[in-house]
């Protein structure tokens, strides 16, 4: 534990630089934050805007959190009880939990004894309350003219089909089933289909390498993989079978043999016959799937069974299975939906996420499905054919909430105002920012620009682990400050704790911790209840922690500052620096490596490797090369390094553990801030190091 405790505090002193959660302040030109005696920076919702709004004013909604607060049973029964369950949960327990390592195991359990199902919940329900009928998905293509749409009752068509499918081949409830799909439909309906029957999807998103997918397998021992021959992204053709097949023999060479890898054909993308097939183990979608009835009963499963997991980075090892549950993160996902974007039936939503991560579970499929919403869901890239092309999307369905990542508006901001300009954007009226904190001058112009000064945004601050949103604008509730997460939802009780895990009141910064379980929680790490206690409730007994550093302001405004763990935060995709370094060693020439963030415009973060090499291997482009190669083959090209430093050594201290400290300020050039190197084993090699950052 002390050894973890130490990893923070170093951690800590080097989150600071991050400019305060403006991580490209520098470039973008964002000013320094003045906010805490600017009024002026405070945007107050349209009295239009409020007047409709769920949650209308500052007023409503603290009664409203004071009383999650006061009576999170109460609060949260009631609204658990819009929903459908086959069996009441036991109202004595409607939240048992302890969050104090020191009191024994970690434990969150909500609505216990209740049986429900999501699927019934987010497809059959809508149905049978006469919404049939309503379009459930927009699906945009990777061409623009590609398309398609589904109602209500053809998703469930589809959904049953699927699950009976599934069901004839062995899939029952607990079961795995791996999901490599991009953005088709499909990848919701099989979602929906593994919920359906009680089965617990594992969604790999599509941008992940052989050897990844492998990993999870190898970990969560699937029945089924469901994939899809190609996907076409931008002009290219990414063969999604060849690699999920790939996966699959390096998973059976460590004991995991997948009896069934269910492929279906996007026909846009790849002809059939070009896709590597092993006959008896692979099927296609086409050839069985619609041959199965589409009415399938439902599997009741408790309100505590396991939904779904998901794997995502930590500071150290193998990625970590996070468990999501059933109950409690079907009513967080779905109320966490419907206040922050103040939902109306009306709505056409789009959420740019792709469903490999959390937000597309939360945010594609299950909270605006539980809504009986209408959802968007598209296949291509932001900028392709040009970077009008979102706009192009939300005018040609009408979008009126539209909810996308920091990286995406600046790219996009970079790309030009021409390219907004050009469509009218009227039907907007709430914005959306996930992933990482956005900078104010970002907020501003997604805001002016792209919201025409109309349209709220919600910058939504939460964690895989924490299924929903945890603070977060209600939008005509609260005046913003651009770039603060504002505060937080109902039956969230963030705290912000000192290095010693004190509770700081009123203006502070520090480690944000969260206090009291809420429904959404996850639930453990799959198979490593040891790591999960060790990495979220062992550093601040008594607390959740969440990684991130956290300000509050004199008006109670939260400012995420970004991770002070040793997880970087690329373009709003999670990696953790311990699984690149153990990419890079991977690679017979590569000795040793550490890896630091850095600003990066767009991205946020970028990846700064540094490399020591084999005693005798001379450095070279090729080899350059080769090492972003062996990352990209390992973990996806997602995770690929900006910059490799070659080093003749790294700063260690005497007793061998590398100072990250240093590396981050020879990465980010911050050479007069270097601090004391002379605890280090060899100050030598920092002079080296600096003389080689040009190379
Ligand atoms: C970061 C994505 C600031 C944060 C939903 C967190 C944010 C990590 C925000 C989780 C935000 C996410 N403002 N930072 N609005 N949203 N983050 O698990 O560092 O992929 O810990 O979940 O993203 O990433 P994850």
């Amino acid at each position: 534990a002390t050894g973890h405790l130490g990893a923070l505090a170093v951690a800590a002193g080097a989150a600071k630089p991050r400019n305060g959660g403006r991580p490209c302040a520098a470039v973008l030109g964002d000013p320094l934050p003045a906010l805490d005696d600017d009024p002026g920076l405070l945007v107050h919702p349209s009295a239009d805007f409020a007047a409709q709004a769920l949650v209308s004013s500052t007023q409503q909604y603290r009664e409203m959190y004071q009383r999650s607060i006061d009576d999170p049973a109460g609060f949260w029964s009631e609204i658990a009880e819009e929903f459908y369950w086959k069996q009441k949960w036991n109202p004595d327990a409607v939240c048992s939990e302890n969050l104090d390592v020191t009191k024994g195991p970690i434990k969150i359990e909500w609505f216990k004894g209740g049986k429900t199902n999501i699927c019934y919940n987010a497809v059959d329900r809508n149905v049978e309350s006469g919404n049939g009928d309503k379009i459930a998905m927009y699906w945009e293509g990777n061409e623009p003219s590609d398309d398609g749409k589904l109602t209500y009752s053809e998703l469930l068509d589809q959904v049953c089909q699927l699950a009976n499918y599934l069901k004839s081949v062995g899939v029952g409830k607990g079961d795995a089933v791996v999901i490599y799909l991009p953005m088709l439909m499909e990848l919701p309906i099989a979602m929906l289909a593994c919920a359906r029957i009680g089965a617990v999807h594992s969604v790999v998103f599509a941008g992940f390498s052989a050897d990844a997918i492998a990993q999870r397998i190898i970990d969560c021992k699937p029945k089924v993989v469901i994939t899809c021959n190609a996907v076409k992204r931008g002009l290219k053709a990414i063969p999604l079978k060849d690699i999920v097949d790939t996966a699959l023999v390096e998973s059976a060479k460590n004991g995991v043999d997948v009896g069934i890898c269910l492929t279906y054909e996007n026909q846009s993308a790849l002809n059939k016959v070009d896709t590597r097939w092993k006959p008896g183990r692979d099927v296609w979608w086409q050839d069985v799937v619609p041959n199965f009835p589409t009415k399938c009963d439902v599997e009741w499963v408790d309100a505590e069974d396991p939904l779904f997991l998901l794997y995502t980075s930590g500071s150290t090892g193998k990625p970590k299975g996070v468990l999501h549950t059933t109950g409690g993160y079907m009513v967080y996902s779905a109320t966490t939906f419907k206040h922050a974007f103040d939902y109306k039936p009306a709505d056409v939503y789009w959420c740019t996420a792709d469903c490999g991560w959390i937000t597309g579970h939360s945010y594609v499929t299950y909270g605006p499905l539980l809504n009986g919403a209408t959802v968007l869901v598209f296949e291509g890239a932001p900028n392709y054919p040009d970077p009008g092309r979102c706009w192009d999307i939300v005018d040609k369905y009408g979008v009126t909430i539209f909810y996308t990542a920091p990286t995406l508006i600046r790219s996009l901001m970079r790309d030009g105002t021409e390219y907004v300009s050009r469509y009218s954007r009227k039907s907007l009226r709430v914005l959306g920012s996930v992933g990482e904190p956005i900078n104010p001058t970002a907020w501003r112009w997604f805001y002016d620009v792209i919201g025409d000064s109309r349209c709220p945004i919600s910058d939504t601050w939460w964690q895989t682990e924490t299924g929903g949103f945890m603070i977060t604008p209600l939008p005509g509730a609260w005046p913003q400050k651009p770039g603060s997460a504002t505060f937080p939802f109902f039956g969230v009780q963030p705290v912000i704790v000192d290095e010693k895990g004190r509770e700081m009141e009123g203006e502070c910064s520090g480690y944000l911790c969260i206090k009291k379980s809420w429904p959404g929680a996850f639930r453990t790490l799959y198979g490593d209840q040891d790591r999960y206690e060790t990495t979220y409730f062992k550093p601040f007994a008594g607390y959740y922690f969440s990684g991130d550093g956290c300000r509050r302001d004199k008006d109670g405004y939260h400012w995420l500052t970004g991770r002070v763990d040793d997880v970087i935060n690329v373009s709003g995709h999670r990696i953790g620096t311990a699984e690149v370094e153990s990419a890079l060693v991977s690679h017979p020439k590569c000795a040793e490596a550490a890896v630091v963030g850095i600003d990066h415009e767009v991205k946020g973060q970028g990846i700064y490797a540094f490399v020591t090499l084999v005693d005798g291997v001379a450095y070279s482009d090729d080899l350059r090369k080769s090492l972003i190669m062996t990352v990209r083959g390992q973990i996806g090209a997602f995770a690929a390094p900006d910059k490799i430093h070659w080093a003749p050594g790294l700063p260690k201290t005497r007793s061998g553990k590398i100072m990250r400290r240093i590396l981050r300020k020879i990465a980010s050039r911050q050479l007069d801030e270097l601090g004391d190197t002379s605890t280090l084993a060899d100050p030598g090699v920092v002079d080296q190091l600096i003389a080689l950052s040009d190379s």
